[in-house]
């Protein structure tokens, strides 16, 4: 039988019991650091070795963090649907925890992208990329990731993806960047919305269901109230 169509829109909230600070909570990422200061094109311009250690500092980290019980969870989640994750983290611990369709509307921390031609992308083995580090063309490296003022790529494809949702949950992310937080927009009426956050977010509307919880928790309750919907 057809496996129904498992869209899960997921943001820092989703890697914070994974040890990686989420960006708008207290202590979060935008408390410690001005975000034109290191995560847009004038600051790469200005001062890119700045940008290159924010981003080493955030790789060191992923490379010591491992997938929560929340990842795991969305991962498991394959056995009875069709589940695509869309993703603004730039962490890879959702296809560390076996998720197999993974959309990153925001890049990868693990990556890094050619200045000169922005389709030599390259997967990083080490977590530090510094300058002199260049591309095949011989130009600088930069992370591979979406800057505040630049385009988002995979947005297109985003949309259409959840266009096509049987289900839709949002987990761990404030909704406050766009375009990624219109993607709730996109979802059919009638499809159910299941929301996993232990926070108050600005939601409402009949079809969602709030799961007060921590990804971690959360992913358990949530399975348990998706299973009768298979
Ligand atoms: N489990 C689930 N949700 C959590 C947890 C947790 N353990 N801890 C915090 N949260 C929730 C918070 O309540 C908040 O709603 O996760 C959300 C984190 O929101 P943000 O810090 O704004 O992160 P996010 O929504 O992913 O930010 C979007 O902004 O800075 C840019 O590009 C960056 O992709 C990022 C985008």
């Amino acid at each position: 039988m057809k496996k129904k169509k498992l869209v899960v829109f997921s943001g820092a909230g989703m890697s914070q019991e994974s040890g990686l600070k989420t960006f708008r909570d207290m202590g979060g990422v935008w408390e410690q650091y001005e975000v034109t200061e290191v995560a847009s094109p004038e600051a790469w311009d200005r001062h890119p070795a700045r940008v290159l250690q924010f981003y080493n500092e955030r790789r060191k980290q992923l490379w010591e963090a491992r997938p929560n019980a929340g990842h795991l969870g969305i991962a498991a989640l394959e056995q009875h649907f069709e589940v695509q994750v869309i993703t603004q983290n730039v962490d890879d611990l959702h296809e560390r925890a076996g998720s197999s369709q993974v959309l990153h509307l925001h890049g990868e921390l693990r990556k890094a992208r050619s200045t000169a031609d922005p389709r030599l992308v390259y997967t990083l083995e080490h977590w530090e990329l510094k300058l002199g580090d260049r591309c095949e063309k011989g130009s600088q490296l930069r992370p591979h990731i979406v800057w505040f003022g630049e385009a988002v790529p995979a947005m297109a494809e985003a949309i259409s993806l959840t266009r096509q949702a049987d289900i839709f949950v949002v987990i761990g992310t404030s909704l406050a960047v766009y375009p990624a937080a219109s993607l709730l927009d996109e979802v059919r009426s009638g499809v159910p919305v299941f929301v996993v956050d232990p926070g108050d977010l600005p939601l409402s509307g009949k079809q969602i269901t709030f799961i007060r919880q921590k990804a971690g928790e959360g992913i358990k309750m949530l399975t348990e109230k998706l299973l009768p919907l298979k």
